[in-house]
């Protein structure tokens, strides 16, 4: 079974409402009407209609925004306003335990989804820091877990601190143990050097990244620095890593910022054909973001995905 009819089997075991804060956008309509007909969820389609429709519930939502914003200034006038756009009104439904999750992002741009989100959603108890997991399908299967990976982060911190770096680990092995049913994940901490070949304060992040997520799983298989090519390829590991007990064999990427995650993941996408999708992590509801170029399928798979996290 691929990954994906995994999850779909996973959402369809327990139905999840899933907020769409895009519902008047056509692809989105489209995907609401499989996700229906398939059983994969029940998706809340949010347009300006649906919000006037309810006044009551919008001013319960508006007084939930004011108190969760108020002490960073926001005023009761400007907590109605924006209570009242789709994906703030979509956040605050989550929020407010009348939806399981939201997906949004075939308009909007990440950073759009990822504000409201993070300003009502929050980060989940324990958790300090959001980021992504990208689930990646590729063709050569003697790569990771019979040719999955995950990497991360490649959609949402800049430039994370060594301690981020550290949690983005921790937090993509265990997205990978409870979406991709990977029960081993072994963690490259990827960079231009591999133990020592060369020194730099680049490099050292991500030395102590990978010392401080140690701390956090001690039974966690974490290795760095290390190459991509050390983490992926037994003899290059032989050369470069002897006796590392991830290099060679690694089913999880830290990429050490969003700029090598992202262009990482769209070369393995683009040159490398793999099929590759995003879940966010570290929220206290799931949402997920779409491309703004995705397909109705694109946007079942995401939703389906965001119920199995639910
Ligand atoms: N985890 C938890 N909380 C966070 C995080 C995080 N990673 N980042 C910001 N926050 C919190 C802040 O502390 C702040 O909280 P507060 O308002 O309660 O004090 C709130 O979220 C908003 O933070 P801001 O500083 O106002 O927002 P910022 O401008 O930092 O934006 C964002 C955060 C949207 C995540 C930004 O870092 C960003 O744009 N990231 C890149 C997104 C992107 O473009 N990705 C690439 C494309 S995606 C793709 O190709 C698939």
């Amino acid at each position: 079974m691929s990954l994906i009819d995994a999850i779909r089997a996973k959402a369809k075991a327990d139905v999840k409402r899933i907020a769409l804060p895009e519902g008047d956008e056509p692809r989105t309509i489209k995907a609401a009407e499989i996700l229906r007909a398939e059983g994969l969820a029940e998706p809340v389609l949010i347009t300006p209609e649906s919000i006037a429709a309810d006044p009551q519930r919008l001013e319960s939502y508006a007084a939930k925004l004011y108190e969760l914003r108020k002490a960073k200034g926001l005023t009761e006038e400007a907590a109605a306003r924006l209570a009242a756009d789709p994906m703030y009104y979509g956040m605050l439904m989550v929020k407010m335990g009348d939806a399981d999750g939201l997906v949004s992002g075939a308009v909007h741009s990440t950073g759009d989804m990822l504000r409201p989100a993070l300003q009502v959603i929050k980060t989940a108890p324990g958790m300090k820091l959001v980021s992504s997991s990208f689930l990646v399908e590729c063709a050569n299967r003697s790569f990771g877990e019979n040719g999955l990976l995950v990497y991360a982060d490649c959609v949402v911190n800049p430039c994370p601190n060594a301690e981020e770096l550290a949690n983005i680990a921790v937090a993509t092995s265990e997205t990978a143990g409870k979406l991709c049913g990977i029960t081993e994940p072994r963690v490259a901490m990827l960079s231009f050097s591999t133990k020592g070949s060369a020194s730099h304060e680049l490099v050292d992040k991500v030395r102590e990244a990978t010392e401080i997520a140690r701390g956090l799983a001690p039974d966690l298989l974490i290795d760095g620095e290390m190459q991509l090519d050390a983490a992926l390829v037994p003899e290059v590991a032989a050369l470069k890593a002897k006796g590392s007990p991830v290099a060679g064999r690694a089913n999880i990427l830290i990429f050490p910022d969003l700029q090598s995650g992202n262009i990482g993941y769209k070369i393995t996408q683009r040159l490398g054909g793999a099929d590759c999708f995003a879940v966010l992590q570290g929220l206290a509801s799931p949402c997920n973001d779409l491309s703004r170029g995705c397909s109705v399928e694109d946007i079942v798979n995401t939703v389906a995905a965001t119920s199995a996290q639910a």
